[in-house]
């Protein structure tokens, strides 16, 4: 096994909640030495928030900071500021997601930082960009799916604009900025010289929203979206509709009931009628007589009797599980997916086998569960720690900046960590 990619990189993570811990903790765990910087006393809000063990740091927390050491730091003090100035000196990238100009007020403009550290990358989540007419605005999560493009085109077309409960305001602008930061460190390798990343939420939103801008635009050129339910019933207005369970590409496809469903609220299968999978989905079905019939075998020849055929398919569906039903599906080469609880993931034998699901210690909580590494590497484990105590590496770090216990004393005795 190689060094860890990202060992010797050093990071100050001046992140909080959920955008900037996720960039941070990618990082960490891909070896890089992330300090997480925070306000002695109370630290991150996610420690206390949704606290299910009292006393003890929520998983709000452990499952978004783990490999990670903590710092605690009062930056508005005179100390405070002497040691961030020590810390930039030596470090590769900062990351912040404060709300918009506090870095500024606290006196580390990235002019001052550039200064002081000439190959600084100071890596930046807001919700919208700089210069964008909000950019005062302070964002959390749904505001960014509002604002991206997400909850407008999410739902069913008879109710309100829904957000996903995916965080693609949060943790998805982290992975952006995780990408930022290492597209920065590839050019500074090159020229020694740092730089300012910066990702807003509601630009990472419309990134995943791509289709339905293009969507939108041929809407404008035709009138009406063939792939959605509205499709050729209903209405189209002017704006891109909320399409339920549809398919987002060129597959029609719904989430379907299976048994159980009035009593299990996830007894669904998601099924994709795939173009050219249409004989092999006859067959399963036991209806070989539609591969041939002119009514039925095209894409637009099913297109006005898509919602029969789907209630064709629960009618076969009634008498099996989501889990018997894929399993006579996959046979098929039919794109399908059981719908999986939570507790049916957390249960999942094949995502504890490959590290998607893990478990870890926590010194406060003992043993809890948390999301590995979605990327996968020929040549590194990725070991998740446990995440840090508030402060637990206080007295490392700055001995490690070379100040001496004395002076540690000091420091914790006037508050400033
Ligand atoms: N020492 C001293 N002061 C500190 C500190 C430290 N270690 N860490 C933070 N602070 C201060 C900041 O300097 C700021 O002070 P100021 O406003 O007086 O200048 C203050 O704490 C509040 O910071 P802020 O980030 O604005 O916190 P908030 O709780 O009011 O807002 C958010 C939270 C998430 C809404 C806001 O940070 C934000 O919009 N961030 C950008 C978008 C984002 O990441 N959203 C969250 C996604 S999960």
């Amino acid at each position: 096994m190689s060094d860890k990619p990202l060992e010797g990189i050093k990071i100050i993570d001046f992140t909080h909640v959920q955008a900037g811990p996720a960039c941070t903790q990618l990082l960490a765990w891909f070896g890089a030495d992330v300090i997480k910087v925070e306000r002695p006393g109370s630290g991150d809000v996610t420690r206390s928030q949704l606290r299910d063990v009292p006393g003890a740091d929520a998983l709000y927390f452990t499952m978004l900071n783990s490999n990670k050491r903590s710092l605690t730091l009062d930056t508005k003090t005179p100390a405070g500021k002497e040691v961030l100035t020590k810390l930039i000196k030596e470090s590769d990238i900062l990351v912040e997601n404060f709300g918009p100009g506090a870095l500024d007020r606290m006196g580390f403009t990235w002019e001052h930082i550039k200064e002081l550290n000439p190959g600084m990358i100071v890596a930046s989540v807001k919700g919208f960009s700089d210069g964008h007419h909000y950019e005062d605005l302070k964002v959390y999560e749904n505001v960014a799916q509002c604002a991206g493009g997400a909850a407008s085109t999410s739902g069913f077309w008879d109710g309100p604009p829904t957000v996903s409960g995916a965080a693609l305001g949060d943790s998805n602008t982290g992975m952006h900025l995780a990408i930022g930061i290492l597209t920065a460190l590839h050019q500074r390798n090159k020229t020694g010289k740092g730089q300012k990343v910066a990702v807003s939420m509601q630009d990472s939103v419309l990134n995943l929203c791509r289709v339905k801008l293009r969507d939108q635009q041929r809407l404008d050129k035709v009138g009406y979206l063939e792939e959605y339910p509205q499709y050729p019933h209903g209405k189209f207005t002017d704006v891109v509709p909320r399409g339920g369970n549809a398919g987002g590409g060129g597959q029609p496809g719904w989430v379907l009931k299976c048994k159980g469903w009035e009593t299990d609220p996830n007894a669904y299968i998601y099924f994709t009628i795939q173009g050219h999978a249409w004989a092999p989905i006859c067959k399963a079905l036991g209806k070989p007589e539609w591969i041939e019939d002119p009514a039925y075998k095209t894409a637009e020849a099913r297109q006005d009797k898509i919602f029969d055929i789907f209630a064709f398919i629960e009618e076969w569906l009634s008498d099996k599980t989501k889990f018997e039903a894929v399993d006579i599906l996959r046979k098929f080469d039919i794109p399908c997916s059981p719908v999986l609880s939570m507790k049916e993931i957390a249960a999942d034998p094949s995502l504890r086998a490959s590290g998607t699901i893990v478990e870890v210690d926590h010194k406060q909580r003992g043993k809890y569960l948390t999301v590995g590494s979605p990327i996968k590497f020929s040549d590194l484990k990725v070991e998740i720690t446990g995440s840090p105590l508030l402060g637990e590496h206080t007295d490392e770090v700055l001995a490690q900046l070379g100040y001496n216990a004395e002076q540690i004393k000091e420091m914790h005795a006037a508050r400033a960590v």
